[in-house]
């Protein structure tokens, strides 16, 4: 090959690349200049069979060649960018956008989310309290005295200074809160962070979610609370799921029960999820108390009231399948793509 072929070869090549009418010919010119199995590309590596005297200016005439062209290439591209493809302002509305990264939500919001949503349509608002509590809120007002056994259901915070506060252990407070300030009828929800200095395991967290429900009017009976429960439970679980009232205690609500819900992985024959019972506690419930009315100054001679609160991180672990509750407070990033 002589220099004159060279220059053929050059002349041919910024033709091509300059007079490109678009990226897409732009892409082909490099394909088939200086890609892997372009023009350029096999000369060059043809070089070390051509005569030993005529491979250095070979080398770097083609290298010289290669390297015009990929800079005419990109300045040719950024032309392009540049001109945009028929818009003035020069922005491209025709070139494919990157795709920004999406976040998502935690579990735990959007099953707080899900449980909202129930309730509001059955005509709950939403209310919030504080999570620094007194104990006059977090006890006293809700029919659990000092000394009284009771209070070991909850294993409290204190507060060192100023002492005698409490992280609420529950959502509970809230429900004298606002009773404090509004006159039946009431009916509310609250859904809110609670602390309690439990050992983490796989099913306790010193900090979890709960939400609260308050309904406070004339004639308020426990079919009305089993029949929002039952709605609830469908609603979150499924329309064919099992539910049954179980008795239970809680100083404030008399009577009280807790609902459970048919063990889904097992179809109620027992398994471990189920610790064989065949049944799933999903949350506390009862009657109002009447003692609670006394202190947020009620005539319990003409209202009722149902009252109910739920762990959302329980529900969210049955609804997601999640078996230890700290993967929910680890933040890592593999599980929580999952949702
Ligand atoms: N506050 C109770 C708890 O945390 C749950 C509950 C709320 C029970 C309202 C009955 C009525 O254990």
């Amino acid at each position: 090959m002589s220099s004159l072929d060279y220059k053929a070869l050059a002349a041919e090549a910024r033709q091509i690349f300059g007079t490109a009418a678009d990226e897409q010919e732009l892409e082909a010119a490099r394909v088939a200049w200086i890609g892997r199995k372009g023009r350029i590309t096999v000369l060059l590596r043809q070089i070390p069979e051509l005569p030993e005297d005529e491979r250095p200016l070979a080398g770097r005439t083609l290298n010289t060649l290669k390297g015009d062209l990929s800079s005419l290439l990109d300045a040719r591209l950024r032309e392009f960018a540049d001109s945009g493809a028929g818009d003035e302002t020069g922005f491209d509305i025709t070139h494919p956008g990157r795709t920004p990264f999406i976040g998502r939500l935690h579990p735990i919001t959007k099953t707080l989310d899900d449980i909202i949503e129930v309730f509001r349509e059955m005509g709950f608002d939403v209310a919030e309290g504080p999570e620094v509590e007194s104990e006059y809120y977090n006890f006293e007002a809700l029919n659990i005295p000092e000394h009284h056994p009771a209070r070991g259901m909850w294993d409290t915070f204190w507060t060192k200074s100023p002492p005698g506060l409490v992280l609420r252990t529950h959502t509970s407070p809230v429900q004298i809160r606002i009773m404090e300030n509004q006159k039946p009828p009431v009916r509310i929800i609250v859904p809110g962070r609670c602390y309690r200095a439990d050992t983490p395991d796989a099913t306790h967290s010193p900090v979890f979610y709960q939400v609260e429900g308050l309904y406070v009017d004339e004639g308020v009976s426990m079919a009305m609370l089993r029949g929002a429960l039952d709605t609830f439970a469908h609603r979150l679980f499924g329309s064919d799921v099992p539910t049954r009232f179980r008795p239970s205690y809680f100083p404030f609500t008399e009577p009280s029960a807790e609902l459970d819900i048919g063990c889904f992985q097992c179809g109620g024959n027992g398994c471990r999820l189920c610790k064989g019972s065949g049944w799933l506690e999903i949350l506390g419930s009862g009657m109002v108390n009447p003692e609670l009315y006394g202190f947020v100054g009620y005539d319990p001679e003409k209202v009722t009231g149902y009252a109910f609160g739920m762990g959302v991180e329980r529900i969210a672990m049955l609804k997601y399948g999640i078996d230890d509750i700290r993967l929910l407070y680890e933040n890592d990033l593999r599980f929580l793509e999952q949702f």
